[in-house]
């Protein structure tokens, strides 16, 4: 039975990416910050719950060691919005970093701790990306620390793809598309269903020739 990890699952896209991978007969290691909320609700053995902060390198070492299995997908869900300044003169520096800390650097720090399970020749990273990041879409601007936080996220997965290759595992840049969480908002257009749907069959279809792509749910490659 393959075994995936995912992080920030207790609400929104995370939390239907386990319902989706459950019914896919994964062996399922979901994380929640704080509440595991609708996850203790799945009630499945297959599933099993870790309380990670992935900005704490710790308690990710710790939820390596207890999954201790070959991992055959990492999925890097977990995020934040920043504070949709109106304007540079009132960024906030501090919700800044925060963003940057957990949109950019903590989707390589799970990765790193994940690399020495990672199933050599076959296992995939996805890192849940956005549209957002996108340099060549960047027309209205603002949204500055969200948008440079997937951007670095998006770097940080190039710069280390041809090391995972090196192992056989390949990475996977993903856009979930404009999805009504609590991020994205009641207006958005896609549902989660819908939009993991789509994620599960981009997951299915990734080989090791596709390493590094930036797509959309729906498959649509992205401007950089
Ligand atoms: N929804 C969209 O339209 C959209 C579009 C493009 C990209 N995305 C990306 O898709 C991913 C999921 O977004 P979503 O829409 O499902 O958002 P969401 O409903 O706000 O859920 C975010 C999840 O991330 C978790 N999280 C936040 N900070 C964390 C931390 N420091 N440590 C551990 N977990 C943390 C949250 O946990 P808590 O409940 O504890 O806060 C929650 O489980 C994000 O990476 C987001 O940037 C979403």
């Amino acid at each position: 039975m393959p075994v995936a990890v995912v992080t920030g699952a207790n609400r929104g896209l995370g939390f239907e990416m386990v319902r989706q991978l459950l019914q896919r007969d994964f062996t399922v290691h979901a994380t929640y910050r704080t509440s595991p909320g609708h996850l203790s609700t799945l009630g499945d053995e297959r599933l099993h719950l870790h309380q990670v902060d992935v900005r704490d390198g710790q308690a990710i070492d710790e939820m390596m060691d207890a999954v201790s299995a070959p991992i055959d997908l990492l999925i890097n869900n977990a995020g934040i919005a920043d504070g949709r300044w109106p304007s540079v003169e009132v960024i906030d520096f501090e919700v800044a970093r925060t963003v940057l800390e957990v949109n950019a650097l903590a989707p390589v720090r799970v990765t790193q701790a994940a690399l020495p399970l990672l199933v050599e020749g076959g296992g995939t990273v996805v890192m849940i990306t956005s549209l957002m990041g996108s340099i060549g879409d960047c027309m209205s601007g603002k949204s500055y620390a969200y948008r440079a936080s997937k951007t670095a996220l998006n770097m940080f997965t190039v710069a280390m793809k041809n090391e995972l290759r090196e192992r056989g595992v390949s990475v996977l840049l993903i856009h979930p598309g404009w999805v009504e969480t609590d991020m994205g908002g009641p207006n958005a257009p896609i549902q989660a269903e819908e939009s993991v749907n789509g994620i599960m069959d981009r997951i299915q279809e990734q080989t090791l020739k596709l390493t590094g792509r930036f797509v959309d749910y729906a498959g649509l490659a992205l401007p950089w």
